[in-house]
């Protein structure tokens, strides 16, 4: 389980990380957490954070992803983590992505907490933590039964540094200005869960708790292994997209590609040439029409007979043209209509001989 625990300042992240650690018995990974250990021992790192935590603003990038990136090595986070505070900004989100991908541990998605600015504002007003194991109490809405003294520890409690009323108004902007673009960020790739913060503790992290299972489940899982998911479903349909409807391009053009060549073919040896290869293929749709549409023409006009000898001269060519079409069923149904009219013109020849010596008989008169 890698998940990441979004929400402003006070809307219980640290809260929720606690109750998700007794369940799941993976570490809390709090960034703030981190820098804090860091003030307190005085370190050099230390030393650089403690003055953009007094003032509310974010520590650098560059400090905090060295602080992450040894804590998300350890072994304890082998198995999983629960980062609080951390990312805070989208530069850090892409850090993150990458350096769990190279572990090739990509982040489940994350869960946001969502709370009224006015509760917020009491929440860390009132907020108290024991020094000694860092359970947080809450002097208006979860206090300790003894004033100032952790109830599991007899630690004792105190204020954070910045949980003054300016500072914490810096870290609310700081908020809304850096960390809130991450909720678009993993609601764009499907990884966001929303949960309402305002409620009871244990009723939150119910929610939390059935959120983190969608994330994580088969269900969760498109949305839960990011880089893994989102790459191979992005991959596959584009991978698979363009075959399909190649195959249908290929099937479509097939047919016209096989005619088109034919109708050039046939359009080059016959010696009807373009008037062929239309006919070839206007016939398909059209042969009872055109075919009527012929016989009609042949028997109406008489010009028709005087062009049919023209073309027996040229057909002692034209058979072996008329051959190369015939195998083509369309061009058997054109064959025989030419024939019929061939036929009908050899009695119009003898017409011809036996008028033409009447029509000049007609002009003596
Ligand atoms: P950090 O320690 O992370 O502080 P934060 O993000 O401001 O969050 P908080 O810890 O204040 O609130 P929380 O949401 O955890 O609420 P909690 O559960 O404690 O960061 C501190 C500073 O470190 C930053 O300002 C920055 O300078 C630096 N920093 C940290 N990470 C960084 C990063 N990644 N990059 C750069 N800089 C970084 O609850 C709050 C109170 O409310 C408690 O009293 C609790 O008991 C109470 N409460 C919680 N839930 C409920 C509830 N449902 N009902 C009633 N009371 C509740």
């Amino acid at each position: 389980m890698r998940i990441v625990l979004l929400g402003a300042p006070g809307s219980g992240k640290g809260t929720q990380a606690k109750l998700l650690v007794e369940k799941y018995g993976v570490p809390q990974v709090s960034t703030g957490d981190l820098l804090r250990a860091a003030v307190a021992k005085g370190s050099a790192l230390g030393k650089i954070a403690k003055a953009a935590m007094d003032a509310g603003q974010l520590v650098s990038d560059e400090v905090v992803l060295g602080i992450i990136g040894e804590r998300l090595r350890k072994r304890d986070a082998s198995r999983g983590f629960i980062l609080d505070g951390f990312p805070r900004n989208i530069p850090q989100a892409h850090a993150l992505d990458t350096m769990l991908s190279q572990l090739h541990k990509p982040l489940d998605g994350a869960l946001l907490i969502e709370v009224d600015i006015d509760v917020l504002m009491q929440r860390l007003a009132g907020r108290r933590t024991c020094e000694n194991c860092g359970r947080v109490y809450n002097v208006f809405t979860n206090p300790p039964k003894l004033e100032g003294r952790c109830d599991r520890c007899g630690g004792e409690l105190r204020h954070r540094a910045d949980d003054n009323e300016e500072t914490i108004a810096n870290r609310l902007r700081v908020y809304d200005a850096q960390t809130r673009p991450l909720i678009k960020y993993y609601a764009d790739g499907d990884r966001l869960r929303r949960v309402d913060g305002n409620g009871d503790v244990k009723v939150i992290s119910r929610q939390v708790i059935r959120l983190i299972e969608d994330l994580t489940s088969g269900a969760g899982k498109t949305a839960a292994e990011p880089a893994q998911r989102s790459d191979e479903a992005i991959a596959k349909p584009v991978a698979s997209a363009p075959k399909k409807p190649a195959a249908k391009k290929a099937t479509v053009k097939k047919s016209p590609a096989r005619k088109a060549p034919a109708k050039k073919v046939l359009a080059k040896k016959a010696g009807a040439k373009k008037t062929a290869a239309k006919k070839v293929v206007k016939k398909k749709p059209v042969a009872k029409k055109a075919a009527a549409a012929k016989k009609k023409a042949s028997s109406r006009t008489a010009a028709k007979p005087k062009k049919a000898p023209v073309k027996r001269a040229a057909t002692k060519k034209a058979p072996t043209k008329k051959k190369a079409a015939a195998p083509k069923a369309p061009a058997r149904k054109s064959a025989p209509k030419k024939k019929t009219a061939s036929k009908k013109r050899v009695p119009s020849k003898r017409a011809v001989r036996q008028s033409s010596p009447r029509k000049p008989a007609a002009k003596k008169r």
